[in-house]
């Protein structure tokens, strides 16, 4: 008889972004007049750099020729763009990592979730708190979390790290020693960094005790102040430890466009086990690659042209947040992040909820943000805005949420 996957009906309403787009649409439906701002999912609004447009057209002019066309991708990637991630992304910062060991992706999304296909159901994770919802669920999806429990919104088998403004939203080594560890830094949602010997403490930690860092770099292009790692990788002991996820969504605006990369180094072993080969074997089977078009275009972010243009892209979301920050700052708000990082991470004013302040702004500033306790029990009484919208919006965003919370005090 047919049967459904069960974790799926353990999980709890919808994913936080469908939760938030249904909520916004069922506002803009009911006040067709009003202008929503959205600064609520990360989402890029800037058109992708003029060299990554060249590069796609030139692509997709190949694709129509015999001499040109191409069919299936290698397993890996094009070489020409492994070559190119490793040259920037790994040499530059002193990392060993070699194109073999590079596996290109549709994103870090899907590659966040996939990888738990190759690690046993039996591996308890541990996770940030607040947290990616991405991690938690898809483990979830998979059986490793245990039963949800509605009023803790926690699972029953997931070790959560708390972090907070006591632990400047880091987190520190648990108590119970996991199997599979979740990092993002820069921080998906606080915008919180650690600096390296930070990050070496979890290195030696994990090869310890033996566990599998997952390491979300998604944010790398953010970081703006020194002694901020770029990569796990320029910790001593990462090759034996570290699983590291790249997107090219946030700095070269692919989000639409869909490139990432999953970094596996060929010694990562566990329970005698070679991962990059269980994962190669795993993706030569389910995936079929990223198109032509997209890797050149994704190669084209690392030429020198490339590197310029996407780097003003950067700086124009990078004053984005300043504008933001700089409002809270005169608005006497606390928040955290939007140094090294698109997001800002602020605390609900009045000791509202997350989903009050959401209301709040929805409502009376057409302004869509984020609630901080749709990532964890810990984001309760906290708000994320992302830098991401375009000027205009992020200006207009701030003095209409000035204008509410004027009134609100009054
Ligand atoms: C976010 O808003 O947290 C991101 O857009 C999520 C993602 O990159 O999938």
């Amino acid at each position: 008889m047919f049967k459904i996957n069960e974790n799926y009906l353990k999980l709890p309403g919808s994913y936080l972004f469908s939760t938030i787009a249904k909520k916004v649409s069922a506002y803009s439906a009911a006040n067709p007049d009003k202008e929503i701002i959205r600064l609520g999912i990360g989402d890029v609004t800037l058109p992708l750099a003029p060299v990554v447009i060249d590069s796609l057209h030139n692509a997709v002019d190949e694709m129509g020729k015999a001499e040109t066309f191409h069919g299936y991708a290698p397993d890996l990637g094009y070489e020409f763009l492994r070559n190119a991630i490793v040259e920037h992304d790994y040499k530059k910062r002193g990392a060993d990592i070699s194109a073999d060991e590079i596996f290109v992706s549709d994103g870090a999304k899907s590659d966040s979730g996939n990888i738990g296909d190759i690690f046993s159901v039996d591996n308890k994770i541990a996770v940030c708190d607040p947290v990616y919802p991405v991690y938690v669920d898809t483990n979830a999806m998979a059986g490793r979390t245990g039963d949800y429990i509605p009023e803790q919104q926690k699972w029953s088998n997931v070790i959560y790290m708390p972090c907070t403004a006591e632990t400047n939203f880091a987190p520190e080594l648990p108590k119970e020693t996991p199997d599979i560890i979740y990092l993002c830094f820069p921080n998906n949602p606080t915008g919180s960094t650690i600096t390296k010997d930070e990050l070496q403490r979890w290195v030696d930690y994990a090869n310890k005790v033996g566990a599998v860092i997952i390491y979300d770099a998604a944010y790398e292009a953010y970081i703006s102040e020194e002694n901020v790692p770029h990569t796990i990788y320029e910790c001593e002991g990462a090759r034996t430890c570290a699983i590291e996820l790249r997107s090219f969504s946030k700095n070269a605006g692919f989000t639409g466009t869909r490139c990432g990369y999953t970094v596996i180094p060929k010694e990562l072993e566990r329970d005698g086990h070679n991962i990059y080969a269980t994962w190669y074997r795993r993706q030569a089977t389910k995936f079929n690659g990223v198109s032509w078009p997209v890797q050149c275009a994704a190669a084209a972010v690392f030429s020198e042209e490339g590197q310029k243009q996407i780097k003003e892209n950067i700086s124009y979301y990078q004053e984005n947040a300043r504008i933001i920050a700089s409002a809270l700052d005169e608005l006497g708000i606390y928040y955290t992040g939007g140094k090294n990082s698109p997001y800002i991470w602020l605390k609900c004013p009045n000791n509202m909820g997350s989903w009050e302040f959401f209301d709040l702004l929805l409502n009376e500033a057409n302004v869509v943000g984020t609630p901080g306790e749709g990532f964890g029990e810990n984001g309760a009484g906290y708000f994320r805005l992302t830098s991401f919208g375009d000027r205009e919006n992020t200006i207009e965003a701030v003095e209409r949420i000035k204008k509410v919370l004027a009134n609100l005090s009054k």
